[in-house]
């Protein structure tokens, strides 16, 4: 059947705003598989995102297990980094947003005993990135490169969907732009057509619950500082 005409499923699960609170980037998984079937599900149920006009503008590369074996090992044989097509973060990041940003890496680092000074420790965790932190599976986001920032923001829904759907069903994931630092090597190993453009990959897995990496909980500005009742 075509997944985009699957009917709604019906939510009878986790209370939605628990896996709200219980989301978070899972940075250390453990090994154990994830099947094709669940991750297949978790598509279907994310493609139910809003989008402008439903034109539906992601598309998806999974990889898991033995795919994801030979991943790692492609990468290993390509450039640690291709010119990038976007810009993670606008460059001179005004405030409050360099502080939201700068507070979360320092959070991270003190979760992980990894003082200010240790260049070649924080260098070595933000490395973990390109082992998917261990997970068994992930997820490459693309978008068609004729659509602009309503369509990214489609695009966006899904993920949240995806990633709120995975604690669902007892799984932790990362978000990673990391990925779009290493998109040719990627686009050729998935097999993506030119006039797609990767966005983001998202790390999949089991949450290693022994990983201090995962106790980290990343604050929020509170609702005052972002939002007006006029
Ligand atoms: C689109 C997107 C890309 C991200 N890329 C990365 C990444 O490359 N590496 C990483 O460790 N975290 C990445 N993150 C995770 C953010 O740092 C994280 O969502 C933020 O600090 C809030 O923490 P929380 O997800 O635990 O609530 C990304 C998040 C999003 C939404």
């Amino acid at each position: 059947m075509n997944p985009f005409c699957a009917p709604p499923t019906m939510v009878t699960h986790m209370e939605l705003v628990d896996a709200i609170y219980k989301r978070m980037s899972v940075r250390q998984f453990t090994n154990e598989d994830v099947s094709d079937s669940v991750i297949s599900k978790m598509l279907t149920d994310a493609a139910r995102a809003a989008s402008g006009g439903n034109v539906q503008p992601w598309r998806i590369y999974v990889v898991n297990g033995e795919s994801m074996t030979r991943l790692r090992e492609f990468l290993k044989t390509k450039p640690p980094v291709d010119e990038p097509e976007y810009e993670i973060y606008p460059s001179g990041l005004t405030e409050p947003y360099r502080t939201n940003r700068f507070e979360l890496g320092e959070q991270m680092y003190a979760t992980l005993g990894i003082a200010r000074e240790d260049k070649e420790g924080r260098r070595c965790q933000f490395a973990h990135n390109n082992d998917f932190f261990g997970s068994p599976a992930a997820i490459f986001c693309y978008v068609d490169r004729q659509m602009g920032s309503p369509q990214w923001s489609d695009l966006g829904m899904f993920l949240q969907n995806f990633m709120l759907l995975a604690v669902d069903n007892g799984l932790g994931t990362c978000a990673q732009e990391y990925w779009s630092v290493r998109h040719k090597s990627v686009t050729e190993f998935v097999g993506a057509p030119e006039n797609e453009m990767l966005f983001c990959g998202v790390a999949l897995g089991h949450v290693d619950e022994s990983a201090p990496v995962n106790s980290l909980k990343s604050q929020r500005m509170p609702v005052d500082q972002f939002a007006k009742f006029v």
